[in-house]
């Protein structure tokens, strides 16, 4: 079968000063695995990007963004554009969060104008998929979860869905220190897997590599990661320090 390479990706929000990032890349970057290994990557703030992009050079650290506009260009102030983050040489953005869709008022709708975008500007979009599996967990009611990623993915072609990545990252659990446990999680990742499967093909959602986040540390990742339908984690707090961010390469 298809193997998906396991994906470990920071999320520092708004967090860190430009020393603290220059000081964390300085003490990852030679020390993360291969790319074809584990991949890697940092999500941070569009201030500390092209400084990122420029010190990771000779590392396999994907530098990803935490957030982008959905045109390319034009009187959006305060906006960052899909075209100038890929014309700096980010890779990767980040979706959708829930932190994005509570505070600043994002919807399906545009996270998909985003992911459009993205794709658009050869950017490889990591989308978030926040709905409380709660429901599904105890009422087999899949509804919301397989509403928000065929939301999430209108209009994607079958070519385009292999530059997507899927972070499932149930509300409750995001900075609660409360993580799912591996058997919920792999739960939801196998229902977003079999949306995947249901809107494109089987095959074609076997290629799709599907995280989880929501207070993932060292002691829980390895269980966490070990699920068949999990290819990877999306971490916050933990991520913050490099000791443990390279503790949860090692262990993907
Ligand atoms: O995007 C990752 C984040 O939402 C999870 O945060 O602090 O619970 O690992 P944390």
């Amino acid at each position: 079968s298809f193997h998906r390479v396991p994906f470990v990706l920071a999320n520092w929000k708004i967090n860190k000063l430009q020393g603290e990032v220059k000081d964390f890349i300085e003490k990852v970057n030679d020390k993360v695995p291969a790319a074809d290994v584990v991949e890697t990557g940092i999500a941070a703030q569009d201030i500390f990007l092209a400084d990122m992009i420029r010190e990771t050079a000779q590392s396999p650290v994907q530098v990803v963004a935490e957030n982008v506009h959905w045109e390319d260009s034009g009187a959006f102030t305060g906006e960052t554009s899909p075209r100038a983050l890929a014309d700096i040489g980010v890779n990767y953005v980040l979706i959708g969060h829930f932190e994005r869709r509570k505070f600043f008022n994002e919807t399906d709708s545009t996270v998909n104008l985003k992911v459009t975008a993205a794709l658009r500007n050869g950017l490889k979009p990591i989308i978030d998929i926040d709905e409380d599996m709660s429901a599904y967990a105890q009422f087999m009611d899949a509804e919301p979860a397989v509403a928000q990623v065929a939301a999430a993915l209108a209009g994607v072609s079958v070519d385009q869905i292999r530059n997507i990545t899927i972070a499932y990252e149930p509300t409750w659990a995001i900075g609660s220190g409360e993580a799912a446990s591996a058997e919920q999680a792999q739960k939801a990742a196998h229902l977003i897997r079999q949306t995947l499967a249901h809107l494109y093909s089987p095959s074609i959602s076997e290629k799709v590599r599907i995280l989880y986040g929501g207070s993932v540390n060292p002691d829980n990742a390895s269980e966490i990661m070990s699920q068949p339908d999990i290819d990877g984690v999306l971490v916050g707090k933990a991520a913050l320090d490099p000791d443990q961010f390279l503790k949860l390469a090692q262990i993907a």
